[in-house]
């Protein structure tokens, strides 16, 4: 059955290869990106390519709170059609990696970002669908101070630490937060995949970047994830694998997603 689904950071990368792939395979691919000439290009090329009807697209920079704001309002009224929502866009590295205001931008794009759209798409989106949360190998312990922009992190722990805190609460949303039973899933795609973020992080040209785009095909639509509601698939192990500690310390956790309502409070 063909389905629609939503990729967000599907500019570049691994986001860019899944649609792709998905669009081939027959779906429909709701395409995002933060720079509209950028995004406006990839639409014309697939258009050209996969067909008329293969996809169509959203424009939000989501280091923004005015762009995430309208992002959520578009899933409130898309959401009810939506199969597949994926959570792709991140960021490692940037030469400007505090935002006006203060908050750091990896904290921003890879966690706050992705938490406010999770919940928008898990209260629109029907009965049974996914929602796929990219997560990393790279996880550590989150200082709460620097998620609320109090303390400042380096590019390494500050991604990491970004992405602990998402496959918090994807875990958390799964199981606490999830009437519509809905399919919500950590996915690390595997690490040292041959992307920009790759190339500006670490200078090295990295693996096949279908590693990556097929993990996420798979995640959206395969048959083994239709259970794997509230789990971390790691494609570095080809499988599904333990949750960090963390992600099961209610104390923490309750902190982190207290954290992220103040934050999102204060800014939405
Ligand atoms: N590559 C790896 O080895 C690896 C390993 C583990 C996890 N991951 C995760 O996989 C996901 C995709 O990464 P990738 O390797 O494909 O990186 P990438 O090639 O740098 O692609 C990142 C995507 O996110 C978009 N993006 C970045 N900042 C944004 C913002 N402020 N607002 C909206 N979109 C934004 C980018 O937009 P532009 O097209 O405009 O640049 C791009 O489309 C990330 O969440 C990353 O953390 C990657």
């Amino acid at each position: 059955m063909r389905k629609r689904i939503l990729i967000t950071g599907s500019t570049d990368g691994i986001g860019l290869v899944a649609a792709e792939k998905l669009c081939q395979s027959g779906h429909h691919v709701i395409l995002h990106g933060r720079n509209a000439n950028k995004l406006e290009d990839r639409i014309d090329d697939f258009k050209l390519r996969l067909g008329e009807d293969s996809c169509e697209g959203i424009c939000a920079d989501l280091s923004s709170w005015t762009d995430l704001r309208a992002f959520r309002k578009i899933i409130s009224t898309l959401g009810p059609r939506i199969d597949v929502f994926v959570n792709n866009a991140g960021v490692f590295k940037s030469s400007q990696p505090i935002l006006d205001t203060n908050l750091d931008l990896r904290f921003m794009v890879n966690t706050l970002a992705p938490y406010v759209l999770s919940k928008a798409a898990m209260e629109m989106m029907c009965e049974g669908k996914r929602i796929i949360n990219l997560s990393s190998a790279a996880q550590a312990s989150v200082d709460i101070q620097a998620l609320r922009g109090d303390r400042r992190l380096n590019d390494n722990a500050a991604y990491a630490q970004s992405k602990l805190a998402l496959t918090m609460f994807t875990t958390y949303l799964a199981k606490q937060n999830n009437p519509k039973n809905q399919v919500v899933v950590s996915l690390n795609p595997a690490s040292f995949i041959g992307t920009n973020m790759v190339r500006d992080a670490y200078g090295m040209e990295g693996k096949d970047i279908n590693i990556g785009g097929d993990i996420i095909v798979d995640t959206s639509i395969g048959e083994r994830f239709a259970n794997a509601n509230g789990m971390y698939f790691d494609n570095d192990r080809g499988d599904f694998s333990d949750l960090h500690p963390d992600v099961h310390d209610e104390d923490k956790v309750k902190t982190l997603i207290r954290t992220f309502d103040e934050i999102v409070g204060e800014h939405l």
